[in-house]
């Protein structure tokens, strides 16, 4: 593994595009303390400013099939919670398919990208933002974000928290790689899962509709069950509230 450290950046994400088209390998972790233009989902920003989170990304040549690519925002997902259990003792847990919470609070996003040939993986860079050390958080979404620091009442040690994430990451990820699904860490990851037996709004673009969380397939789709029966979600397609 290649750690590779900036004061400021643009978008870790874009930067680690950019370290992979010049050859970057599998396995080099982009890290910044502070960027300039963060990235969330949706075309939405990540407010960045320096000494309050983890603005991270991990560059990875994945050998599975392109279509298996998504089932990594997942495993990344649970090595954040389980790497934020280990280091700080907070119960986070996973907000299908990909926040994590604390208390029912947001404390980290992920925003995964890809470079794909129709029969392989070129690369995937998977970005990760934390709130870590912020004291507070701006109107529109202080009900709905919260930071390690607010969480714990003490600050937490980045580097050491990045280092537990990565891991667990890498458990993770070989038992993912070992069988091209989710086959094995399914029942950790659905033992992290905050959504577990509550009730969801699928916001489907064509009909929402509402039922009680199961759990995630092999192939990384949640288990609905709804008045009509049993849909399986992929992720991507639709939000998923509550
Ligand atoms: C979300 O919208 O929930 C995803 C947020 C992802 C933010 C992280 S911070 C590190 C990496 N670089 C970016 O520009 N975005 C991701």
């Amino acid at each position: 593994q290649k750690i590779v450290y900036y004061d400021v950046t643009d978008s870790t994400n874009v930067q680690a595009k950019r370290i992979a088209e010049e050859g970057g390998m599998h396995g080099t972790l982009v890290v910044a303390d502070r960027q300039e233009s963060g990235k969330g989902r949706r075309g939405r920003g990540w407010d960045s400013p320096k000494n309050t989170g983890i603005f991270m990304t991990m560059l990875l040549r994945p050998t599975v099939k392109p279509d298996e690519a998504s089932m990594l925002t997942l495993v990344a997902a649970m090595a954040v919670a389980k790497g934020i259990r280990l280091y700080t003792g907070l119960p986070a847990g996973v907000k299908w398919p990909n926040d994590i919470v604390i208390n029912g609070k947001k404390v980290c996003g992920i925003l995964t990208e890809m470079n794909t040939e129709i029969e392989y993986i070129n690369y995937v860079v998977i970005g990760i933002g934390i709130n870590v050390l912020n004291q507070s958080f701006p109107d529109e979404i202080k009900d709905v974000a919260t930071s390690l620091l607010l969480e714990k009442g003490e600050p937490v040690k980045r580097a050491g928290l990045i280092e537990a994430i990565w891991e667990q990451f890498e458990i993770y990820y070989d038992k993912f790689c070992s069988k091209g699904n989710l086959s094995e860490i399914k029942e950790e990851y659905n033992s992290l899962l905050v959504n577990l037996d509550r009730q969801v709004r699928v916001l489907d673009p064509r009909e929402p509709y509402e039922g009680t969380a199961r759990g995630i397939t092999d192939g990384g789709e949640l288990i609905v069950e709804a008045e009509d029966g049993i849909r399986l979600v992929s992720s991507g397609e639709v939000s998923v509230r509550g």
